[in-house]
């Protein structure tokens, strides 16, 4: 009954901040957390797979997105930022374009914030307005505390930096959010003194924001010590006053889990890391049937990262981080160079025709340690010849009405960059840009 009428009174006195056509509320949401590496296209579906209301991207520093090009690959409907790296200022090696960020148009639409890494509003604005048309929402680091990211400014540096934080925020509210009708938002760590986090959270939701996630931990914590939760309360209370959903993060564990501590700290939504990057199936509750047995989420990060052609370094990464080190029996993925590799050692047979298709795309056939087959099965063959990489990992289940994929023009359809929802002033926004040699982009970068 109190509960009700709480709900009541809070819903007819808090003030709310209306959320643009084309963003997302942040309330009732669990979400998948910002990580670099281990949160790449692949990982961020799993997550959907298993229920993640939201997504965020990695961390991506402005100036690596600033002069990247924007494609549709025709093969997985995915949208790619691909840039050429200097090379080093070697004019003899043949530059290799870099894939910086994937995004399934279909799958993520309207669910993934893109997150940025950055110290200045014009390079923010700038490499936002790049992304602005196809995510639901930017989210800006103000809580990274590796030192390559403070010591340019960016990341936890801002929080000591009020002043740059909300010139970074204010000004893509100004020419991002509003002309995309999308949402802006911050991710920051309480800082040890609560005054001082009580202020910046004042001054930061008087920015136009759209959301604000704080995460449990002071900047010199390290991720082992436990999230501290006693600023919390303080924080969701100036953030309410101001009508800003707050979400939570720091040893939240499991949807369950989440949404009960979001209840208890009266707070809008809960942000999960590590254990979304060890068994992303915490995102299912207990009465879909909780935590599934790592085998079967092995096989649907592998099925999603055939389906998005993931860079191979970046899938035995995560590989490494779901199976468990002690399982004797997958000893032998540790030592996996290629997808056909994986697909022998885990027995995945009905993987293996995409696995030879996408290790033949990027170039690793000729590296496999373990696949036995011959150099390229029966199926695999057909597969290769029909060109059906998508559908041989089950992705043709796709409706296809709402593929961006150009009809079966070569493999790279290029793109421009989405205009704004609303005519904008600038006229970088509208710039044609122009894709590059398709076979070259494998190699990813990462990027904070
Ligand atoms: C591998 C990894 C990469 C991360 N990368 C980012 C990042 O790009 N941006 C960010 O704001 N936080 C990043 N974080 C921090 C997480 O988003 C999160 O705040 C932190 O892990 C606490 O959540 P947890 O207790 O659920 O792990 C990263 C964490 C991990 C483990």
């Amino acid at each position: 009954m109190f509960r009700f009428l709480r709900a009541v009174m809070t819903s007819s006195t808090t003030p709310r901040v209306p959320i643009p056509a084309n963003g997302v509320d942040y309330r009732g949401k669990v979400v998948l957390a910002p990580m670099v590496r281990s949160g790449e296209l692949p990982s961020r579906l799993l997550a959907l797979n298993y229920g993640a209301d939201l997504v965020w991207g990695p961390e991506t520093i402005d100036r690596s997105l600033i002069g990247a090009q924007r494609r549709v690959n025709s093969r997985s409907g995915v949208i790619e930022y691909t840039r050429l790296p200097s090379n080093g200022g070697r004019k003899d090696a043949a530059a290799q374009e870099s894939i910086i960020y994937r995004i399934d148009p279909v799958r993520e639409k309207g669910k993934l914030i893109f997150q940025i890494g950055t110290a200045n509003p014009e390079y923010a604005v700038q490499a936002a307005k790049m992304v602005a048309g196809d995510v639901a929402g930017i989210d800006v680091n103000s809580g990274c505390p590796k030192p390559f990211s403070t010591s340019g400014g960016m990341g936890a540096a801002l929080l000591r930096t009020p002043d740059r934080l909300c010139s970074i925020l204010e000004a893509l509210v100004e020419e991002v959010g509003k002309p995309y009708q999308i949402g802006i938002s911050v991710k920051i760590r309480i800082l040890p003194e609560p005054g001082v986090t009580e202020a910046l959270v004042s001054r930061l939701v008087k920015t136009g924001i759209t959301g604000l996630t704080v995460h449990c931990r002071t900047p010199p914590m390290r991720p082992r010590e436990r999230a501290i939760r006693d600023q919390l309360r303080m924080v969701a209370s100036i953030c309410h006053d101001a009508g800003i959903p707050c979400v939570m993060n720091g040893d939240v564990t499991s949807r369950d889990q989440g949404l009960a501590l979001m209840e208890e700290f009266g707070v809008d939504g809960a942000m999960i890391a590590t254990a979304a990057e060890n068994n992303s199936s915490c995102f299912r509750s207990e009465a879909e049937g909780g935590l599934l047995p790592f085998m079967e989420v092995v096989h649907t990060y592998m099925k999603l990262c055939l389906e998005t052609e993931n860079r191979f370094g970046n899938t035995k990464y995560l590989m490494n981080m779901i199976i468990p080190g002690k399982n004797k029996e997958l000893q032998d993925t540790k030592t996996a160079r290629s997808y056909a590799d994986y697909c022998q050692i885990l027995k995945f047979d009905d993987l293996l025709p995409a696995a030879l298709h996408l290790d033949e795309l990027l170039n690793l056939t000729d590296k496999s340690a373990h696949y036995k087959g011959e150099a390229r099965s029966k199926a695999a063959q057909n597969a290769l010849e029909n060109n059906e990489t998508a559908r041989a990992a089950g992705g043709a289940s796709r409706p296809k009405s709402a593929s961006p994929v150009a009809s079966g023009v070569g493999p790279i359809r290029t793109n421009s960059i989405p205009k704004p929802t609303k005519p904008m002033p600038e006229t970088e926004a509208n710039i044609e840009i122009t894709a590059t040699a398709p076979e070259a982009a494998q190699k990813q970068e990462v990027t904070a």
